[in-house]
């Protein structure tokens, strides 16, 4: 509820606000990367709310599993980006797409600059036509803040010059001129959500370029040694995905009677927490909430890697009220305790 309603107005607005999440809930909604941690956990969301929801996922790097409990419920289908024959059926009557699809990780990257850009340019490219001959009313783009580089500045914000180091960091901001283009051009509705760092629940673990607190708390709960790459004095605004959901669910429109398009179109908003941490108390904050004794390696920094990010929030909570629902700490306990779950099932 908006602050400046109060008495009768509060519940009218109230009832208002009800009417629009209640129609809006009648529309599709398209989730690429729908296999993925982040898209899975967004569908599950959307659903929730009783949206309709279509997926695509071509399952290089998001898994079936991640699926099971709503696969009776979504139209999945196994495409690529890169198709579009398959993105065009996959646009047919959908209000909303949130592009989550993408080949992440900055060390893959630069070892395959090629596939980083066919999976992140190519194929956002795409699924923009697509979604323009479609007359889909709004793209929400997974943008990453790798975008923001190395620049001092801390907090980052949006107004900074992108500074981009690594190809993956290259193609999501590639990504991000193409969604604004659209919009410019073609009048197609997107929006730049600059995700800081997700973690949470179903973040695969096991390959070597996983997100560093998927593999610390994986690696801490087994017993195993986890390598912090430099002197671990490199700080994240991680972000529990919870808030990255909400953001979503915010910036797609009418879902929460927020984002107008005059507001949103076309522009750039971070998501995250607005805090940010080291890698070493992160790692002794874990070994408070796992139990892990043993000891902790450094190797070599990574090639391409950042030191410091932080977000400055304020952009996405003026334009549409964003604000993180789930803290770090909070993130961290329920992350852990999931993973806990399924090493105990024998699935991680
Ligand atoms: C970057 C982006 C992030 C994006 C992600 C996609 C920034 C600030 N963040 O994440 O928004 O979602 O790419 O892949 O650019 N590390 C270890 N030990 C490990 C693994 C990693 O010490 O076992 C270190 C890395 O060297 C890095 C930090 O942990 O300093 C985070 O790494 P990672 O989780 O891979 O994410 P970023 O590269 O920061």
């Amino acid at each position: 509820m908006r602050s400046d309603a109060v008495g009768e107005g509060a519940c009218l607005q109230s009832a208002l606000d009800s009417t629009l999440i209640y129609d809006a809930s009648m529309a599709l909604q398209l989730v690429t990367g729908i296999a993925g941690f982040i898209g899975s956990a967004l569908a599950r969301a959307l659903l929730a709310e009783g949206h309709q929801v279509r997926g695509i996922d071509n399952l290089a790097t998001g898994s079936m599993s991640n699926l099971s409990e709503i696969i009776d419920q979504i139209d999945f289908r196994q495409a690529d980006l890169l198709d579009p024959a398959a993105m065009a059926s996959a646009c047919v009557g959908v209000d909303c797409v949130f592009h989550e699809a993408a080949l992440p990780s900055v060390p893959r990257s630069v070892i395959d600059p090629v596939a980083s850009n066919q999976a992140n340019v190519d194929g956002t490219l795409n699924l923009l036509i697509a979604a323009r001959d479609a007359k889909v009313r709004r793209v929400v783009y997974a943008a990453s803040s790798s975008a923001y580089g190395d620049t001092p500045t801390l907090p980052k914000h949006e107004g900074m010059t992108p500074n981009p180091i690594s190809p993956y960091a290259v193609a999501k901001l590639t990504g991000e001129l193409y969604m604004r283009s659209f919009y410019r051009v073609y009048g197609l509705e997107t929006v730049c959500l600059r995700y800081f760092n997700v973690f949470g629940p179903r973040q695969a673990p096991n390959s070597p370029y996983s997100g560093v607190l998927a593999k610390f708390i994986t690696n801490m709960l087994k017993g195993e040694t986890p390598t912090i790459y430099g002197d671990g004095e490199q700080s994240r605004d991680f972000t529990y995905i919870d808030n990255v959901v909400r953001g979503n669910l915010l910036a797609s429109g009418p879902l929460a009677a927020g984002a107008p398009a005059e507001k949103v179109a076309g522009e750039v908003f971070n998501c995250a927490c607005g805090e940010r941490i080291t890698l070493n108390q992160t790692a002794e904050m874990l070994r408070g909430i796992t139990g892990y004794t043993g000891p902790v390696e450094y190797a070599q920094d990574r090639s391409g890697d950042i030191k410091h990010s932080l977000a400055d929030i304020t952009r996405a909570e003026s334009a549409f009220g964003y604000r993180p629902v789930v803290n770090f700490e909070e993130g961290l306990r329920r992350t852990v305790e999931w993973y806990r779950e399924q090493i105990a099932a024998g699935r991680a």
